[in-house]
């Protein structure tokens, strides 16, 4: 029961941005799940780590969607250092990281 509601609760989420996308969503997570293929080569392997210092890289899938913008920002402006995030994160703009964020607080597997 829990499984087919959160399977519906997916499906609409997923379908949503079809309906909203010209109403100016904040994060389009469809839009986001394009971008991710970059992100997904870290933070979507289990138990992937860090080459050095060796650490497991967080997933990503769940966390709240404010709380992955504040860390891509804080990335990008230097608040929070790691060499590789940061420049990823110098890549990516505004809309970007709403979308990424919207994408990967919206999936419930890493
Ligand atoms: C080369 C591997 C790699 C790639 C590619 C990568 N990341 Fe990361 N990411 C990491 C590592 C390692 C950390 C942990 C860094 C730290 O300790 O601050 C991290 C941390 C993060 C965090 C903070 C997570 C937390 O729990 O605090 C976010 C958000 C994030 N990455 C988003 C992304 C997004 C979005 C992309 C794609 C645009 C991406 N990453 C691509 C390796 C990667």
């Amino acid at each position: 029961m829990r499984r087919k509601l959160l399977s519906t609760a997916i499906l609409v989420f997923s379908l949503a941005p079809v309906a909203i996308a010209t109403a100016q969503s904040p994060g389009d997570p469809a839009a986001g799940q394009n971008k991710a293929r970059l992100c997904n080569g870290c933070h979507a392997i289990p138990g992937y780590r860090n080459a050095y210092p060796a650490y497991r890289v967080p997933k990503l899938g769940g966390q709240h969607a404010e709380y992955i913008s504040a860390a891509l920002k804080a990335y990008q402006t230097g608040q929070r250092s790691h060499p590789t995030m940061h420049a990823i994160a110098a890549t990516l703009g505004d809309q970007d990281i709403a979308d990424l964020a919207a994408y990967f607080s919206g999936k419930t597997k890493p």
